[in-house]
């Protein structure tokens, strides 16, 4: 084993260990199955290089337990993706977040620091800055207010791991996703509104007043925009908003894009006030510089990243 991802059976991974294999890693892949699912792990089982090990990464004992088979082998770097991708859920319920989003990577520093683990990969979100309107936010804007206990529990995971930096890690880089979009989906917008459609064809019920607007970015260019960095000489503690240049689309335009191919004539019905659920940022702006001025680029900008999202999840649910 070369490499570990935690939350190895979700959505994000589901993209970064088919590029870690390819590029001759070998993996371990750790998950609960609690978002993600078996289905989700592809091919990868049948790869010579990928093992996988179904463990509560809450649990120490039960993580502890997950690597007993693997105790002699070196592992070089953690890739951490493991957590609750369902904000309403840890708004109902505080403990989700502080269980999978925070106690997966308290856990994770733990192993790491046991087993003399030095580099860490983090999936932090734009959820840590809160709402700031139409400020645009760079890694060092502030102040950092998270609307839901997830960004909180991943702004406390920013900050448990910059204190692990100074202890014992070598490398940790803090990336900040913006909304990720793509296929095998587990969760977001338009998978919701693909189901939504699939139940009812003439109309779709939209979250809010459909003007929240935010930034996307293809599931492609996110893990190219991880592995770039990786290739950098990158200080102790890096951290990188990943995201598109533009200043994202509205879910009106997303709710259209997404009728026009799964249900061509359905009606749109809006809610009211500009937030979805209780800890939706309405309104969002990254700023990406620091990525582009390290000489990084996507493919796609958020029009073009939900258009070919929506294409994927389609048929990923069988409505195209
Ligand atoms: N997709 C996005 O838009 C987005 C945006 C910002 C940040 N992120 C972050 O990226 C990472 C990957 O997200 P994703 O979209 O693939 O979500 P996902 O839900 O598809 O994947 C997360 C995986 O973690 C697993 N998991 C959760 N709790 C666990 C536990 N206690 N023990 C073991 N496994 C556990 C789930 O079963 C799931 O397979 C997450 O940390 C998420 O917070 C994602």
């Amino acid at each position: 084993v070369s490499v570990l991802v935690t939350g190895a059976a979700g959505f994000v991974a589901a993209t970064l260990i088919d590029r870690l294999l390819a590029r001759g890693d070998r993996v371990l892949g750790l998950d609960n199955f609690s978002r993600g699912s078996r289905a989700l792990l592809g091919d990868k089982p049948r790869h010579p290089g990928f093992t996988f090990e179904e463990a509560d990464l809450s649990s120490l004992e039960s993580f502890r337990s997950a690597l007993g088979a693997y105790q002699g082998e070196p592992i070089r770097e953690v890739w951490h993706l493991a957590a609750n991708s369902d904000i309403p859920a840890g708004v109902a319920d505080m403990n989700v977040d502080l269980r999978d989003t925070f106690m997966t990577t308290f856990n994770t520093l733990s192993i790491m620091e046991e087993r003399g683990i030095k580099r860490l990969y983090f999936s932090s979100s734009s959820a840590i800055y809160g709402d700031h309107g139409e400020r645009s936010l760079a890694e060092d804007s502030g102040p950092l207010l998270p609307l839901s206990n997830y960004g909180a529990m991943k702004l406390a995971s920013e900050a448990i791991i910059s204190a692990a930096a100074e202890k014992f890690l070598e490398t940790a880089a803090l990336f900040r996703f913006p909304n990720v979009v793509g296929a095998p989906a587990t969760h977001g917008v338009i998978l919701d509104f693909v189901r939504r459609l699939k139940t009812d064809r003439r109309v779709l019920q939209v979250l809010g007043n459909g003007s929240q607007k935010k930034a996307y970015l293809h599931i492609s260019d996110l893990v190219e925009a991880m592995l770039f960095v990786q290739s950098r000489q990158i200080p102790r503690v890096d951290i990188v908003n990943i995201g598109p240049t533009d200043s994202g689309v509205t879910v009106r335009q997303i709710a259209e894009e997404t009728v026009q191919v799964a249900a061509p004539g359905a009606e749109l019905a809006f809610g009211t006030g500009d937030r979805g659920w209780v800890g939706d940022v309405p309104r969002f702006r990254y700023s990406t510089d620091k990525l582009q001025k390290l000489g990084w680029q996507p493919k796609l900008d958020s029009l073009g990243a939900i258009r070919r999202a929506i294409h994927e999840i389609c048929k990923q649910e069988c409505l195209a």
